[in-house]
């Protein structure tokens, strides 16, 4: 037996006036877009915000259903609108931020596991690492710099081939 370590560096930033003037930017739109959110079962309102490589930003908000898991997050939201919009153009970067009516979130909201693997598919594509910026509506800011960061092991098309 053999033991691997796997591991990644999480880089918190204290507040927005640490981040460059477009990640600043980026989560000022993730902000926004979370206010759109259609949430009423959970009352948690995630908004995110894509970076493409030709400079279009765009968002996503999560869109709750009577029946529950006919809902979506916010981030499948976004990254879908994105290849929809823009298929092909590669993501540089997502914000993610949720805020509560019930409580103040001061925790970086990280991504669910479905939204993890369907961010992991673009990252894998485009052969290039996307940055995910997290923050909750108060707070400090995570910075990962890639998804494979934060899905280690993660499934992929290659496993639907022997070659
Ligand atoms: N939610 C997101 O939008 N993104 C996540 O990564 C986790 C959860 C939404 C789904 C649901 O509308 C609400 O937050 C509570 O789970």
């Amino acid at each position: 037996m053999k033991k691997q370590h796997i591991g990644f560096d999480l880089a918190i930033y204290e507040g927005p006036e640490e981040l460059s003037q477009m990640e600043q930017k980026l989560l000022r739109d993730a902000e926004k877009a979370r206010e759109n959110a259609y949430a009423p079962y959970s009352s948690f309102k995630v908004g995110a915000a894509v970076l493409l490589e030709n400079g279009e930003v765009v968002i996503g908000n999560n869109q709750e259903n009577a029946s529950y898991p006919s809902g979506l997050c916010a981030e499948r939201v976004a990254v879908f609108q994105a290849g929809a919009k823009y298929p092909g153009v590669p993501i540089k970067t997502i914000a993610i931020t949720a805020t509560s009516k019930d409580f103040k979130v001061e925790t970086p909201a990280a991504p669910c596991g479905n939204c993890r693997q369907s961010i992991m598919e673009y990252e894998q594509r485009q052969k290039n690492p996307i940055v995910i910026l997290l923050r909750g509506e108060v707070g400090p800011i995570y910075k990962c710099s890639s998804m494979a960061d934060i899905l280690p092991l993660a499934f992929s098309n290659s496993f639907l081939t022997d070659s």
